[in-house]
C-alpha cells in the first residue's frame, strides 16, 4: 500500500473549514482505494504573522519541499495589509517550489445552475494552463518621482523563452491526451508586441511537433467574450500569468462559482500544491456555510498527480454528483452545511455504486 506524506496548509479565513472536508474525503478514498496519507500540518497565514512576524521561513519551505504534495486552503487576514500574505506565502511558495504551471479545470456539472442560460453542461469542459512563474507577477518595476504630480509607475512583464516554452510544452502534452485535442493560445499579440510575439513564435514552433493537436489563437478580450457566448470552443487554453488569473475567475463563474473552482500549482518534476481558488471568504468564516467542493476537487487533482487515478476518479464523480444536486454552489446558498457537503461527498466515495447509479 502506498503512503503519501502531504503538507497541509489550512491557512486563514474559511481555509481550515474547507481543508478539513477535503481531508475527510481523502481518508475515505484511501480506505476504499488502498492508500494512506500522513499529514504534516504547517501553520502559515495571518495569525502566525501577527504573532511572530513570520510568513514563510526556510524551515517551512524545507517541510513543504519534503512532502509528496501540498494541500492548501487560503491566506489573507483582515488585520494584515493586503498583499503581504499573498506575496510572501502563496506567490513565494509557487516560486520557490518552481510550480511553474497553474492548472485550472473548468467543468459545468450536469444539474448545476450556472449563470449561462443557454449553455449545456457538456459545452463547458476545458482546462486553463496558466504560466505561473513570470509575466507581471515577477514584481519588477520602478517608481520615478514618487508622490509628485509627475510620478510614473512601471510594472514589468517578464517573459523568458525558457519559461514560455516549458509552459507551452506542458499545454501541448495535456491537449494531446484529451479527447478533442484542441489548444488555444490566449494572448494580446495586437498590442503587447514583445511578450506575445515571443509566445506566438514558441507556440508555432512547438505546434509543429504535435501535428495531432489542433491549434488556434484568441486575444484575451475575445477569449472572455467567447467563454460566455460559446464556451464549447475551448478544450485547453494556454496563457500567461496575469491573463490566466483573470480568465480563470471568469471561468469559475461559468462553472457555477468559486465554490467549485479548484486549481493545481504544478511542478511536474517536484512538489505540487492544490488549492480551492476562491480565497479566504472572510464573511463566511466560522459560519459553516462555505462550499468545500473546490477544496475537495483540489484534493482529487492531487490524487491524480500522485498516481491514484481510481481514487481521483471517485472523488471527481462524487463532487460532480453533489454539485449537481445542490440548489446553489454559492456560500450561504447550499441549503446544507459545509460539513454536510463533505459527508455527502465522502459517502459517495465510500459507496461508488451509489454515485454511479445516480450519475
Ligand atoms: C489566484 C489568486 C492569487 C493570484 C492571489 C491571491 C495572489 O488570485 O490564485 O488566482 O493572483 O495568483
Ligand atoms: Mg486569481
Amino acid at each position: 500500500m502506498s503512503t503519501y506524506s502531504i503538507a497541509k496548509v489550512p491557512g486563514d479565513g474559511t481555509g481550515p473549514e474547507v481543508v478539513a472536508e477535503a481531508v475527510k474525503v481523502l481518508d475515505v478514498a484511501g480506505r476504499v482505494h488502498g492508500f494512506e496519507i500522513e499529514y504534516d500540518e504547517l501553520d502559515l497565514g495571518g495569525e502566525r504573522y501577527l504573532r511572530t512576524n513570520e510568513t514563510l521561513t526556510g524551515a517551512d519551505l524545507q517541510s513543504l519541499g519534503n512532502a509528496d504534495a501540498i494541500l492548501f486552503g487560503a491566506v489573507g487576514h483582515p488585520q494584515v495589509p493586503p498583499g503581504v500574505l499573498e506575496q510572501d506565502i502563496l506567490l513565494r511558495m509557487r516560486r520557490e517550489l518552481d510550480q511553474f504551471i497553474n492548472l485550472r479545470p473548468v467543468k459545468l456539472h450536469p444539474g448545476v445552475k450556472g449563470p449561462l442560460r443557454d449553455v449545456a453542461p457538456e459545452e463547458v469542459d476545458f482546462v486553463v494552463v496558466r504560466e505561473n512563474s513570470e509575466g507581471l507577477y515577477v514584481g519588477q518595476g520602478e517608481f520615478t518621482a514618487k508622490g509628485s504630480p509627475f510620478e510614473v509607475a512601471v510594472q514589468h512583464s517578464v517573459n523568458s523563452r525558457f519559461a514560455v516554452e516549458r509552459c507551452i510544452r506542458y499545454a501541448f502534452d495535456l491537449a494531446a491526451g484529451r479527447l478533442r485535442r484542441r489548444l488555444t493560445l490566449c494572448g494580446k499579440t495586437n498590442v503587447l508586441t514583445y511578450a506575445w510575439d515571443l509566445w506566438a513564435r514558441v507556440f508555432d514552433e512547438v505546434a509543429s511537433e504535435y501535428p495531432h493537436v489542433e491549434t488556434n489563437y484568441a486575444h484575451v478580450d475575445a477569449t472572455s467574450l467567447w467563454m460566455i457566448e460559446d464556451p464549447g470552443r475551448f478544450d485547453v487554453i494556454v496563457t500567461d500569468n496575469m491573463f490566466g488569473d483573470i480568465i480563470t475567475d471568469l471561468a469559475a463563474a461559468i462553472q457555477g462559482g468559486l465554490g467549485i473552482a479548484s486549481g493545481g500549482n504544478i511542478n511536474p518534476n517536484g512538489v505540487s500544491m492544490f488549492e480551492p481558488i476562491g480565497g479566504t471568504a472572510p464573511g463566511f468564516e466560522g459560519t459553516g456555510q462555505i462550499n468545500p467542493l473546490a477544496a475537495i476537487g483540489a484534493a482529487g487533482m492531487m490524487l491524480r498527480i500522485l498516481g491514484e487515478a481510481a481514487g481521483a476518479d471517485a472523488v471527481d464523480t462524487a463532487v460532480g454528483e453533489v454539485a449537481g444536486s445542490l440548489p446553489s454552489l454559492r456560500a450561504g446558498e447550499m441549503g446544507i452545511s459545509t460539513s454536510e457537503v463533505g459527508d455527502w461527498v465522502a459517502s459517495l466515495v465510500a459507496e461508488p455504486e451509489k454515485a454511479r447509479a445516480r450519475a
